[in-house]
């Protein structure tokens, strides 16, 4: 698995909250979503969190959800201190273990209701995304489902040139600042795979799931609905 501790390091993950005000038209939809196809679930529910990051998702879901109790695991210590602090700050921490590591790292002998795995997929620079859709699928329970959202697209089709200017459209709305496609495009080879959403789609079924329904598609992000048998 390719380290991005790198990335989300001690700087960039006291920023990231303030960072992600540049895609929140495209987050508010998608957690508003991600809340009415989750709204089903038990109201004891255990839901997994993979890459939860500053902890968004847990803290969303488990004020609509007050009986929910949440398990977030992410690579890293700095990501998991600022959600660590959020959760306190909130007063959610009761309900909520944090695990620093990879979904592997997770027990597998307590099973979830649902998992989330949002804007993490692409991080991982592997074609099979390293087993973990599979991972999460083994730490289901029976019609448990997984919501995944990540940058998708395929960079070698001619049309993606033309996806990649409105992405970069809407970042420049907001940093003021001009950037070069040909630039942003070599940036995210570097630091992401991105693949074809139905690849995506067809990595979630060989994991084991059902069916891989796509519920989003906001500029290069898509999300999938993911049910277990
Ligand atoms: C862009 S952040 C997303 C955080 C949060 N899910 C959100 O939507 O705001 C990506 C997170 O994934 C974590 N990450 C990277 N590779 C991972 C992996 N293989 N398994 C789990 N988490 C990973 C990073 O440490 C980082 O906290």
């Amino acid at each position: 698995m390719n380290d991005t501790n790198d990335i989300f390091n001690a700087e960039f993950s006291r920023q990231y909250d303030a960072s992600g005000e540049r895609l929140k038209d495209i987050s508010n939809n998608l957690h508003s979503l991600i809340s009415l196809l989750l709204g089903n679930l038990a109201s004891d529910a255990r839901v997994l969190c993979v890459g939860i990051g500053t902890g968004t998702e847990i803290v969303r879901l488990a004020h609509q959800h007050p009986g929910w109790r949440f398990t977030g695991v992410d690579p890293s210590p700095n990501m998991l201190a600022v959600c660590a602090e959020k959760l306190e700050r909130e007063g959610l921490s009761d309900r909520c273990t944090l695990i620093e590591g990879h979904v592997i790292d997770v027990p597998e002998r307590e099973k979830y209701d649902a998992a989330l795995c949002l804007l993490v997929a692409h991080f991982i620079q592997h074609p099979q995304r390293g087993g973990i859709y599979q991972h999460i699928a083994d730490r289901l329970k029976p019609a448990g489902q997984l919501i995944a959202a990540e940058i998708a697209g395929d960079m070698v089709d001619p049309g993606f040139d033309s996806q990649l200017k409105n992405w970069v459209a809407l970042q420049q709305a907001y940093t003021q600042r001009e950037r070069d496609i040909s630039e942003v495009k070599a940036e995210l080879s570097r630091r992401l795979l991105l693949l074809p959403p139905r690849q995506t789609e067809a990595l979630l079924l060989d994991a084991g799931f059902a069916s891989a329904q796509s519920f989003f598609q906001s500029l290069l992000i898509h999300g999938w609905q993911a049910i277990k048998p």
